[in-house]
């Protein structure tokens, strides 16, 4: 065969992958051409925090002004749930699955059952730990490790002048998922050269107001000396205020706060001298999700990993965006 002839069915042989994958198969793929509606089966977390609302909001909104059907399911924060939607979407044969994991493992089998359907995946926000990575097509979201990173270095920066120990507790993310695990390592590798900080408490308020207001009556129990607060979301952040507030204490000056997320509740607590610090985790990732739905559909090459553009917040700079800010 002339290198001519192997090249063009090296490269009809990719065309023909692509196609298969975007193609949603199922009965009725062939006749998916122009004029077919893209379906998303999407299965979102749950409802848990702020941010959470905001990115169904963005999802939902996306949806409607391209034009796509999105079958919704909220997945209340539990995986079987979200396993179950995900399994109804095949049924269904939408043409794309997407989903922000509740945890990071435990997907393999159920994401094989959709690449045996030859329905594509994009997973969104949240990463899985498949090692497998044939099983879905892109990961859109943020860089959690960063966002735990850029926390830490404003702690480093923040006590560069003390000498004397600054005893840390956190209120991690949900147990298991990819922000609660990230964000954690994130902010450990950023303060672990400075024997100061001691990280004297460390526990999961899953990403919501209550429980984060809950843990933070605990540690105020049990801890005699807490310097500064580091809530992995802003949901938790707002319940710990309340926490420390009823204990008689001012949040951002007796307990100094750096959170996660950057949501405008947070925004007027930093107005108020509040939080200290917010590292921005982006929400809005609708526009980019139906685009790269539609690109999937279309067979054409995604990029695996699209990272979320994301900034930092002062208090001034919180109080300056405060005005515009969406969500
Ligand atoms: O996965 C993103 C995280 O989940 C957000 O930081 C948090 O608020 C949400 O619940």
């Amino acid at each position: 065969m002339s290198k001519r002839a192997a090249a063009a069915l090296v490269a009809g042989a990719m065309v023909a992958v692509l196609t298969a994958c975007g193609s949603g198969g199922g009965s009725g793929s062939a006749d998916k051409g122009s004029g077919h509606k893209l379906t998303i089966g999407f299965s979102q977390v749950g409802a848990e925090s702020g941010w959470r609302t905001a990115n169904t909001k963005s999802i939902q909104d996306a949806a409607k002004k391209a034009g796509v059907t999105l079958k919704f399911s909220d997945a209340q924060q539990k995986q079987e749930n979200q396993i179950k939607a995900i399994r109804s979407f095949i049924q269904q044969k939408v043409d794309v699955i997407a989903f922000s994991p509740v945890v990071e493992s435990g997907w393999d089998t159920v994401l094989k059952e959709a690449k045996a359907a030859h329905i594509p995946v994009i997973l969104t926000d949240r990463a899985v730990d498949s090692k497998d990575e044939s099983l879905y097509v892109s990961f859109l979201g943020s860089d959690f490790v960063e966002e735990g990173k850029k926390a830490g270095d404003w702690l480093v920066k923040e006590y560069a002048a003390t000498s004397g120990e600054v005893n840390i507790v956190q209120l991690e993310g949900t147990t298991g998922s990819a922000p609660a695990n990230d964000r954690k390592s994130g902010f450990a590798d950023a303060i672990k050269g400075e024997p100061k900080f001691k990280v004297v408490a460390s526990q999961t308020g899953d990403f919501t107001r209550a429980k984060g207001k809950e843990v933070m009556q605990a540690f105020l129990k049990s801890q005699p000396k807490i310097d500064v607060l580091y809530a992995h979301n802003d949901d938790m952040a707002l319940g710990a205020i309340q926490a420390i507030e009823e204990a008689g204490k001012k949040p951002g000056t007796d307990i100094k706060i750096v959170s996660v997320d950057g949501v405008k509740d947070a925004f007027t607590a930093m107005s108020q001298g509040k939080i200290n610090y917010d590292v921005e985790c982006n929400p809005l990732l609708g526009d980019q999700l139906m685009e790269l739905a539609k690109k999937v559909k279309a067979g054409e090459t995604v990029e695996r990993r699209i990272k979320t553009e994301e900034s930092t917040f002062t208090p001034e700079q919180a109080t300056a965006a405060l005005p515009n800010r969406q969500y």
